[in-house]
């Protein structure tokens, strides 16, 4: 009996372990880099959201169904699981250090995760369904999102691609050594440097499309004819009060 539930642990572990990075991971990394191109301008952002809708009605829920929703419920309610039974080896003075430290953190970003993609996804893809009008994901409604109630909704979502970020590259070497990949000492040194310039590098993707959303004005954007539209190339915090 235990080694029924050990062998089907193995197995759901294994699972979880691979739709971290296939699909979640590859799709965060596509959402990240199509979501910076709002760093570029409006147009650019909503010409991606637009992208999307274009294509049959069917074929994107279908795909969105697959490739997205269904994987990752698998792996955020598998990976609370997890978390929930996890030792918290931080605590314990005697794996007090930092790798200890770091898989533990891993564990917390899942958890946040959780909640920071629970309220996205239901503000942003379920909104659209919900109201059938695809202006709620478009770049005025982020930065009208971002900018309001003292930005505590840009800093929510600074610390969500941030924490994501840490999550999918802390993810990538743990990966690697779970599934053989890298075994030598040095291998797993490279993949450690490797992981680290990758959760600089997508990390500073994430807040350069936040970044985007307060440097362009969309009031100030001409959408009809992009050559001659003006954009406000300054910083505009000044022009936003404090709640
Ligand atoms: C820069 C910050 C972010 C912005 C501007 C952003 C923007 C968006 C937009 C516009 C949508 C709606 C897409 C649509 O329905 O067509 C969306 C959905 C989604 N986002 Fe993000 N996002 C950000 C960060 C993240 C992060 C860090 C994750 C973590 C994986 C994430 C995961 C998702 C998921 C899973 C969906 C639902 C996708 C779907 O059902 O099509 N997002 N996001
Ligand atoms: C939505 C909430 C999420 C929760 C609750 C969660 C939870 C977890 C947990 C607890 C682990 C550690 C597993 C272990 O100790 O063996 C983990 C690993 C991982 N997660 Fe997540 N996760 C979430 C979202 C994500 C997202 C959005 C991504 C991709 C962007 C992701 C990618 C990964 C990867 C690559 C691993 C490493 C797999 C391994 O250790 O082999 N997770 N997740």
């Amino acid at each position: 009996m235990s080694l029924a539930i050990n062998r089907e642990n193995y197995f759901w572990h294994k699972l979880h372990s691979l739709t971290g990075i296939i699909p979640v991971g590859f799709y965060m990394l596509q959402h990240l880099t199509l979501n910076s191109f709002a760093f570029d301008s409006p147009e650019k952002f909503n010409g991606v959201v637009g992208f999307f809708e274009t294509l049959p009605k069917h074929f994107l829920l279908v795909l969105e169904i697959v490739a997205i929703w269904l994987p990752l419920l698998f792996h955020a309610v598998y990976g609370l699981f997890i978390a929930n039974r996890g030792e918290v080896n931080y605590f314990n003075k005697k794996y007090g250090w930092s790798q200890n430290r770091m898989y533990t953190f891993q564990r917390w970003s899942g958890i946040f995760l959780f909640l920071f993609l629970a309220y996205h996804i239901a503000t942003t893809t379920i909104a659209k369904y919900m109201t059938g009008n695809i202006k709620v994901i478009e770049f005025a409604a982020w930065h009208e999102k971002l900018t309001q109630y003292g930005y505590i909704f840009l800093v929510i979502y600074a610390l969500g691609v941030l924490t994501a970020s840490y999550h999918l590259c802390y993810g990538i070497w743990n990966f690697c050594i779970r599934w053989g990949i890298t075994i030598s000492d040095k291998a797993q040194e490279r993949i450690q440097k490797f992981s680290f310039g990758m959760f600089i590098v997508v990390t500073l993707l994430g807040w350069a499309a936040l970044f985007g959303f307060l440097r362009h004005n969309p009031s100030e954007v001409s959408v009809s004819n992009e050559s001659e539209a003006v954009h406000v190339m300054n910083f505009p915090l000044p022009q936003f009060p404090f709640a």
